[in-house]
């Protein structure tokens, strides 16, 4: 067979499969921002797509037009070792400033090897010759280097798409060497922002440099280029994006608009309504915000009566036992909140912990008044992005965190540190309170930056720069 042009490596396929009690199976929109940036993109190109179904022992293929699709199946102990283990409850933590202690275990890291070594072997089968590889997170950070040694024809991409932590946290890890030497297959490397490439560099030239000791030649790096042997690595920051011209119009359309002024009557009306979108997390600072408003509530600084917080929470990663334990602490403190503000048939904070479909969230976005992102550490958050492409009424207020990859960007945001609780509840106070002339001062610089740097011009300059002659250092995002 000819093979793809184009091939995108990534632990998930752009859908889940969803089997009911009935046994009737049905694929849904996978959860997370790099589905949600890649999306648009795979509509666009046509090529193949390696990646999981999201269940255990299935190697069915969803049909989608235009796209090759070669599900790779995973075991129940893969999922265990592979994805719940090495990929998060090792890296994830350690990768998001170690929030919770990452765990380090051997049976689990050779999963991971294994298991890296299917996806490179699948996209061997979907890969033309001389095709372009996007190999996508940090699930897959040894397939660059795999996959360079099975097919040194093709041309490879790695983007990761959370943060990459500071040096003292990365050296932790057993594995060290083996990952970046895995991501050293590359042809380019991308990260979020300029830091997280520089701690590449820098470990690049540390670690692989301990290598050449062991037999490999010279490496030697310098800003944005690894020299390894005679290959040369470009490293830089891509900041990621969405669709907003799509996630604009949408936005606007009367279908979308009643809906959102519906849901403001279904919540009473109040005067502020607040609004939280997340996979449920503990990167994602839920438990921040519940608390600051608690806070802002006990102080009568907002009133409870006057506001509706609803919480939108996509389940995620449910057995792992970090995220059993914040679900927990999270549903307390929603308990908590309305067990002390509430009134009957008027809750303060409504949650919800389920998926909600792409047009309904749409409409809570116009809906809402108040956005609060406070992740204690996120990548970039498309989240935070995709609120500010939707209100091209100008209206709303964003919070957000220091610790966001966004907030590089999103500098007319009302910013705080999410350890810093007088901080955050300064924040929410000020968004709840703005004059409506501030509110679309801001709403307008905002916007300028979603609506310019859109997801099309991500992909576009990184694979413009994978596609480049390598001698030459990456311009950048
Ligand atoms: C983040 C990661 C993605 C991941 C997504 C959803 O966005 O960067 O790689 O797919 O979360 O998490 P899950 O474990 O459900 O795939």
């Amino acid at each position: 067979p000819a093979g793809a042009d184009f091939v995108v490596v990534a632990n998930r396929l752009p859908v889940d499969k969803v089997v009911a009690d009935d046994g009737t199976v049905t694929w849904r929109r996978s959860p997370g921002g790099l589905v949600t940036a890649l999306e648009p993109i795979l509509r666009q190109r046509t090529g193949a797509w390696v990646g999981w179904s999201g269940i255990a022992d299935s190697d069915d293929n969803p049909d989608i037009e235009g796209i090759d699709i070669h599900a790779v199946p995973l075991s129940s102990q893969e999922i265990a070792e592979y994805y719940e283990g090495f990929s998060n409850a090792t890296l994830w933590p350690l990768y998001h400033d170690v929030i919770v202690k990452p765990e380090y275990h051997r049976e689990w890291w050779n999963t991971y090897v294994e298991v890296n070594r299917r996806f490179a072997e699948a996209t061997c089968k979907a890969a033309a010759h001389g095709a372009l590889v996007w190999v996508q997170d940090y699930q897959l950070q040894l397939v660059p280097k795999m996959l360079r040694m099975l097919r040194p024809d093709l041309r490879i991409g790695f983007f990761l798409h959370i943060p990459f932590p500071p040096i003292e946290l990365f050296l932790q890890n057993p594995w060290r060497t083996e990952i970046v030497e895995g991501l050293l297959g590359a042809d380019l490397i991308g990260f979020h922002l300029p830091g997280g490439a520089q701690n590449f560099l820098y470990l690049a030239r540390r670690l692989a440099g301990q290598a050449t000791s062991k037999g490999t030649v010279g490496v030697r790096s310098r800003f944005g280029v690894v020299q390894v042997g005679f290959r040369t690595v470009r490293v830089g920051a891509f900041p990621i994006s969405i669709d907003s011209g799509e996630l604009d119009a949408k936005a606007r359309s009367k279908a979308v608009r009643a809906r959102a002024a519906e849901i403001r009557k279904e919540l009473g009306n109040p005067r502020t309504v607040m609004l939280g979108v997340d996979r449920l997390d503990y990167t994602k600072g839920i438990d921040v915000r519940l608390i600051a408003l608690s806070e802002l509530f006990a102080e009568k600084r907002l009133d409870p009566h006057e506001t509706a917080m609803v919480q939108l929470a996509t389940p995620s990663r449910e057995r792992v036992d970090s995220y059993i334990q914040m679900r927990a602490g999270i549903e307390q403190l929603v308990g908590n909140i309305n067990g002390n503000f509430a009134e009957v048939g008027q809750p303060v904070v409504q949650y919800l912990h389920r998926p909600v479909p792409r047009d309904e969230l749409i409409a809570f976005f116009v809906a809402a008044d108040v956005m609060l992102v406070t992740p204690l550490r996120d990548g970039m958050n498309l989240v935070a992005k995709e609120y500010v492409a939707c209100r091209n009424d100008l209206g709303g207020a964003l919070v957000l965190s220091e610790f966001t990859g966004a907030a590089a960007e999103l500098k007319s945001a009302y910013q705080a540190n999410p350890y810093d609780l007088d901080g955050v509840k300064d924040a929410i106070e000020a968004a709840a309170t703005q004059t409506d002339q501030e509110g679309r001062r801001r709403m307008r610089a905002l916007r300028r930056q979603v609506l310019t740097h859109d997801v099309d011009k991500w992909a576009r300059s990184f694979l413009g720069t994978l596609a480049e002659d390598p001698s030459t250092a990456p311009s950048g995002g």
